[in-house]
């Protein structure tokens, strides 16, 4: 495994210990999703480039550093992905939204597309792609190659669980492409979910199987 952070922050451990517990409820999973998410955008966007510039305070001039303009597009992955956008937003307000939806046919394995909107501008955008779980990554794969289709040249990939198996496969077929999770579990059961994980996460999320 190469292009992995574990996000090991104690907060963003906490956080993700209530949601794996089975007795924590939709409303308290969804706000700790978005909790999180924050947490972790703020973490993965370390290498954002700055620039000097010197700023009249009100008791004299300081030398000091703002962003240097790159542009920020959030992708979440449907539906997973869905829960972490708001929080990501209050980290970078002014990123636009795309959404991408791909299932894993569960016959073939192979990803399926079923929804790709983007913004007009995403290739001019670094990209954070967002999922809850990052499991067996046929569907992540799927989701990096329809943005560099469009154009994409930078994207980090952030989820809250992710498996030795996803992280391989991105790894693979897309070596430029950082991934930050806040754990790595073990196993991945005949289902795809990862073990011991959160479970179902769009259940857990929005009570929907
Ligand atoms: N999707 C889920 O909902 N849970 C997992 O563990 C993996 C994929």
């Amino acid at each position: 495994m190469k292009n992995i952070t574990v996000l090991d922050h104690p907060l963003i451990q906490h956080k993700i210990s209530l949601m794996r517990d089975v007795n924590t409820g939709s409303k308290e999973f969804r706000e700790l999703v978005s909790e999180t998410s924050t947490l972790m955008c703020y973490e993965a966007l370390r290498d954002l480039p700055v620039k000097q510039v010197d700023v009249q305070t009100p008791l004299g001039i300081s030398s000091t550093q703002v962003l240097s303009g790159v542009k920020l597009a959030l992708v979440p992955m449907l539906r997973g992905g869905l829960g972490m956008t708001d929080g990501m937003a209050e980290m970078i307000p002014a990123a636009k939204v795309g959404h991408i939806g791909t299932f894993r046919d569960p016959d073939t394995t192979n990803a399926v597309d079923y929804y790709c909107k983007l913004p007009y501008d995403i290739a001019d955008r670094e990209v954070i792609l967002a999922d809850i779980m990052l499991a067996t990554g046929v569907t992540a794969v799927k989701a990096v190659s329809k943005l560099k289709e469009a154009g994409v040249k930078k994207i980090r990939f952030i989820c809250l669980i992710a498996h030795a198996q996803g992280i391989e496969a991105i790894n693979e077929a897309h070596p430029d492409v950082e991934i930050f999770c806040g754990a790595v579990d073990n196993d991945i059961d005949e289902k795809g979910y990862i073990v011991p994980g959160f479970g179902d996460a769009g259940y857990r999320m929005f009570g929907t199987k």
